[in-house]
């Protein structure tokens, strides 16, 4: 059952359907025409940075807006703040010990080098590290052909579950995260049939609690995958909740106090707020409702 459901999964992220083609190869080539490993790192650049700070790019010029994960937004009805998890205000980061720490990603430039298709301005900062792990985990989950070779490297960071292990996540947050992904997506003309399929995956993958141990990125074998962690998101079918033995401190993450070293931002966004932005929410939701997201999405495409 499971590994049918894996199967069918990885099917539906590394190829586009009855095509069999890669997202990230078929929309390389859509976009910046010759489809090496450069440009297919810049498609990940481009997506990611769109997902991170909102639609920033005039060429090419997004068709949608995309608000980005680093504002305010609903999803669901339900309140979504994700930038005190980035810019260091939760004691939220595992860097190995018993609780989380205090960590500003936005610490070498914030937005600025992200809207010169840039990670950071420099190398040697959180900020480079996430965003380049960032476009390698996405640039595999899209099965870029070139993904390990060329201009683009292999993701070399944490598993998802350990990653986001003291942030205590919930439906909401991943849900309004998947839904940034799905957004930025459509806003470089990646057709609803490929983000359907797309972002039922990520859910599957990544929005259930105890989800057992697969493979996601080959070389790291298999690893545990829920990044939705708190007690308000749906129990994976075959859960195996033991595998996660830390799941006794994934507590709300503290924040940090006058004691704490996190500072300003320096992030140059705007502090919009996004709000009813639902025009995925209907067909995942509906998915998921049905037979199984991943299986269904498929489904849903076929039919289509
Ligand atoms: C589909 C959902 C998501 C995916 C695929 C994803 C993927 C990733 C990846 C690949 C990393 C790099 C890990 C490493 O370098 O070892 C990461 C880190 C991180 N993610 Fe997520 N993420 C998701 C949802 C979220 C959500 C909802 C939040 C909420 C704030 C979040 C916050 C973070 C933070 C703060 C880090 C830095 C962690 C650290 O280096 O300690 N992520 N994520
Ligand atoms: C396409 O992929 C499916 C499932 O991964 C496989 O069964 C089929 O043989 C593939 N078709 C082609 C033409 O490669
Ligand atoms: C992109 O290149 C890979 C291998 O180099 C190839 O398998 C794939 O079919 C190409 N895709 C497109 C859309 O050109
Ligand atoms: C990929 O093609 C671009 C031109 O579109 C070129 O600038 C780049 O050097 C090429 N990368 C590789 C690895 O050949
Ligand atoms: C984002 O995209 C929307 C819709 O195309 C556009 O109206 C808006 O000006 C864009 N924002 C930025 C910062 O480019
Ligand atoms: C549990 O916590 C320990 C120490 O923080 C860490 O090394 C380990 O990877 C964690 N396990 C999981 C499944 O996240
Ligand atoms: C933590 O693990 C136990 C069993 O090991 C399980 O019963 C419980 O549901 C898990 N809690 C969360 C929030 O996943
Ligand atoms: C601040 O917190 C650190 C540990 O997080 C502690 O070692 C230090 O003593 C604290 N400083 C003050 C002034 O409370
Ligand atoms: C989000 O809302 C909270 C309170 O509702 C506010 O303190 C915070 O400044 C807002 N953040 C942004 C980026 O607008």
């Amino acid at each position: 059952m499971h590994s049918f459901r894996i199967v069918a999964l990885m099917g539906s992220l590394g190829s586009v359907l009855a095509q069999n083609m890669s997202v990230c190869d078929k929309y390389t080539t859509a976009l910046l025409k010759d489809n090496n490993s450069t440009n297919q790192y810049t498609l990940l650049t481009l997506l990611v940075n769109t997902v991170v700070i909102g639609n920033y790019t005039t060429d090419p010029a997004p068709k949608n807006a995309v608000p980005g994960i680093l504002v305010n937004g609903t999803y669901k009805g339900k309140e979504v703040n994700l930038l005190p998890y980035f810019d260091g205000t939760l004691l939220s980061s595992n860097r190995g010990g018993a609780s989380g720490v205090s960590i500003n990603f936005l610490d070498d430039g914030g937005a600025e080098p992200l809207k010169k298709n840039m990670p950071a301005n420099g190398k040697n900062s959180m900020q480079y590290k996430l965003l380049t792990h960032l476009y390698q985990f996405f640039g595999k989950l899209l099965a870029c052909s070139t993904y390990g070779t060329g201009d683009f490297p292999a993701y070399s960071g944490h598993s998802m579950a350990s990653a986001h292990m003291f942030m205590d996540l919930g439906p909401s947050e991943v849900g309004y995260f998947i839904q940034q992904v799905g957004l930025a997506a459509t806003s470089f003309g990646v057709s609803t049939d490929d983000v359907t399929a797309v972002a039922g995956a990520l859910d599957m993958l990544f929005g259930y609690r105890c989800s057992p141990a697969t493979e996601v990125i080959p070389e790291q074998g298999k690893t545990l995958n829920s990044i939705c962690q708190n007690e308000l998101c749906p129990l994976d079918r075959t859960p195996t909740c033991a595998a996660y033995p830390n799941n006794s401190t994934v507590v709300e993450p503290g924040t940090v106090g006058m004691n704490g070293s996190a500072t300003g931002t320096g992030l140059g966004v705007p502090s919009a707020t996004a709000s009813g932005v639902s025009v995925f929410e209907g067909k995942v939701g509906s998915v998921r409702a049905g037979i199984g997201a991943v299986v269904g999405a498929l489904a849903f495409a076929v039919a289509l």
